[in-house]
C-alpha cells in the first residue's frame, strides 16, 4: 500500500479497500466479534487487513468496524503499525456496513475493493486480479472457484424434515464468490442508492450491482480466499497460516 500522497498515484486513480469487520460471527459461536478473534495470535481483522494492504493497486485501506468497537478497531491497528488505515462504525447488516464505508471514502478515489475482514487469507495476487480487471474496463468485478460439490435447489422446510428437490443446476456453468470484489466506484454507489435492503440485506456486493442492470464478470479466485464461518473453518485457517511459515522457512 502506498502511503504518498494521492497526486502521486499513476494516472490519477485511486484504489480503496473498504472491508467490513462490524458482524458478530454468530455461526461461530460465543465470543468477540469475528473480525477480533486470533488466528496463530493475531486477529483476524489485522491478517485481512494486512492481505489487502500487500496488493500493489490498493492505495488506501478503510475498516468498518462494528458500531460499538470503533475505538477498538483503532487501537488494534494502531498496535499492529496500521495507523494509516481509516475505521468507521458500521451497521445492522452487512450492506449497511458497505454503504457506511462508501459513504466515508475520499473523493478522489475511483475504484472500490470490497473484502470481508472474515476472508483474512487472501492471496495478494488475488487482490490484483480483481483491481486490474477493474482498471481494464470491467464495471464489476467477482473472483470465484468452481465447486467440487453438486448443488441441489430445494423446497426449503422450516422443521428439519426431508425437503423436496426442485432441481440439480449444471454444475459447470456454477461459481463460488469470494472477495474482495472490486467496482468502478460510481457503480457500487449506484446500485446502494437503487437497491432496496431485504431481511438481512445483500451477502454479496456484486449481486446488487446485477440488479442495476450492469454487467458482472468473474475471475479466478483462490483456495485461500475462504471465509471463515464456522469452528472447523478457524482450524483450516491456522494450518493455512502453519504451511505459509513452514514455507517461508526453507
Ligand atoms: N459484516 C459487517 N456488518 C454486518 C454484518 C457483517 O461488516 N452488519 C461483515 C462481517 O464482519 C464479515 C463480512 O461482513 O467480515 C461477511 O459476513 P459474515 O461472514 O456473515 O460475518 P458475520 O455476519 O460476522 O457472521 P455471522 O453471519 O455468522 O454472524
Ligand atoms: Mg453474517
Amino acid at each position: 500500500m502506498s502511503t504518498e500522497p494521492a497526486q502521486t498515484v499513476p494516472e490519477g486513480r485511486r484504489t480503496a479497500a473498504v472491508i467490513p469487520a462490524a458482524g458478530r460471527g454468530v455461526r461461530l459461536g460465543p465470543g468477540a466479534p469475528k473480525a477480533l478473534r486470533p488466528l496463530s495470535g493475531t486477529p483476524m481483522l489485522v491478517h485481512a487487513v494486512r492481505a489487502v494492504a500487500r496488493a500493489r493497486a490498493v492505495s488506501l485501506v478503510l475498516v468498518v468496524a462494528p458500531p460499538d468497537g470503533t475505538t477498538e478497531v483503532r487501537h488494534l491497528l494502531d498496535a499492529h503499525s496500521l495507523s494509516d488505515v481509516f475505521v468507521v462504525g458500521g451497521g445492522e447488516t452487512r450492506q449497511d456496513s458497505v454503504r457506511l464505508g462508501l459513504d466515508a471514502l475520499p473523493d478522489d478515489v475511483d475504484t472500490v475493493l470490497v473484502h470481508d475482514a472474515a476472508r483474512p487469507l487472501v492471496p495478494a495476487e488475488t487482490v490484483d486480479s480483481v483491481a486490474e480487471a477493474v482498471r481494464g474496463g470491467a464495471a464489476a468485478v467477482v473472483p470465484a472457484l468452481r465447486l467440487t460439490d453438486t448443488v441441489k435447489e430445494v423446497e426449503p422446510r422450516g422443521d428439519g424434515g426431508p425437503e423436496p428437490v426442485t432441481g440439480t443446476p449444471e454444475r459447470a456453468r456454477l461459481r463460488a464468490v469470494q472477495t474482495p470484489q472490486g467496482f468502478a466506484r460510481e457503480v457500487l454507489v449506484d446500485a446502494h442508492n437503487r437497491v432496496a435492503r431485504e431481511g438481512e440485506g445483500a451477502t454479496d456486493d456484486a449481486g446488487m450491482v446485477e440488479r442495476t442492470g450492469v454487467e458482472v464478470v468473474v475471475v479466478p479466485g483462490h483456495e485461500e480466499a475462504f471465509k471463515v464461518t464456522r469452528p472447523l473453518d478457524l482450524v483450516l485457517a491456522d494450518a493455512v497460516l502453519a504451511r505459509r511459515m513452514a514455507r517461508d522457512s526453507y
